[in-house]
């Protein structure tokens, strides 16, 4: 749905969002092209990728197939980009995957490799070529790193993943002021549980089971976190709106890291 004209958001600002296929990318990126932004998908999943980018628009939006623990394909993604769109305004570094579910005793650490690959080597991939091109063209960017509730607690996700959302964190943090000197702000996002084809592949659940065992441990009652949450903190961290934001994990999570889920006042 397009926002009114005088409401867009991010009118001729371009995006690449990595992971744009499905979940919350994807709804991230149908946000962003109705708030006048040009996005571009990148992403493994190139049936779906181009689907989502024809229904959104040919216009507005592409997709490029981008593995993005390759770092040269994240290079050339960010080149097509600026090539087809004349410039990079947001870098998006969205895609992810849950990884293996063991804990810690019997992790598998090839596994292990794999899941910092995709968070942890894939967001630096992007940061650091979405810099580079928005540095060379003088363009005060906004790089927005999807971290999770699980870079701030134990227990909300396997160990692997966990691990690779405390390093996201920590790429933020490690780029703030070296990005800063450009005019180039970097902040992180950390939803909790929605329901998304990420969720689905833990236990085998349902989405509709998902959505109801988010909601049960829930703080906030009576609203349900959906991936439009989400990317509406996507969008104001994109927009002009968060301009003097840099170096903020903004936390999606209606109170429930700063809750404590059990205590003695529990009845
Ligand atoms: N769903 C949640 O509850 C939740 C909560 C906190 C954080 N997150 C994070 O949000 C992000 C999006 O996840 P989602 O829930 O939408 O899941 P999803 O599985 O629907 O989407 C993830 C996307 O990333 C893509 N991807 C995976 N590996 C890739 C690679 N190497 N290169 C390029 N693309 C790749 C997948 O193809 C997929 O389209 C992830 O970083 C995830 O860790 C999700």
């Amino acid at each position: 749905m397009a926002a009114s004209d005088s409401m867009l958001r991010l009118e001729g600002k371009v995006a690449i969002i990595t992971g744009a296929a499905s979940g919350l990318g994807e709804a991230t990126a149908r946000l962003f092209a109705a708030h006048g932004a040009r996005v571009v998908i990148a992403d493994v999943q190139d049936e779906l990728g181009k689907a989502v980018a024809a229904s959104i628009g040919l216009q507005t939006c592409s997709y490029k197939h981008c593995d993005i623990t390759d770092e040269k394909q994240v290079e050339e993604t960010v080149g097509f980009t600026v090539e087809k769109y004349g410039s990079l305004d947001i870098m998006h570094c969205n895609a992810g995957v849950i990884g293996p579910v063991e804990g810690v005793m019997d992790l598998d650490l090839n596994k292990l490799d794999r899941t910092l690959a995709v968070h942890v080597r894939g967001t630096v991939a992007a940061v650091k070529h979405a810099a580079h091109a928005m540095r060379a063209r003088g363009t005060h960017g906004s790089i927005i790193c999807m971290a999770s509730v699980a870079a701030r607690q134990g227990s909300v996700a396997p160990v692997a993943y966990t691990v690779a959302k405390h390093a996201v964190i920590g790429i933020m943090r490690g780029a703030v002021e070296e990005l800063g000197a450009h005019g180039i702000r970097i902040n992180c996002i950390s939803p909790y549980y929605v329901a998304t084809p990420l969720l689905f592949s833990l236990n085998g659940l349902t989405p509709g089971e998902v959505e109801a065992r988010s909601c049960e441990m829930a703080t906030l009652k009576g609203v349900v976190i959906r991936a439009g949450n989400v990317a509406q903190a996507a969008l104001f961290l994109a927009s002009d709106e968060s301009e003097y934001i840099s170096g903020h994990d903004l936390v999606i999570d209606g109170g429930r890291t700063v809750a404590m889920t059990s205590s003695l006042m529990a009845n």
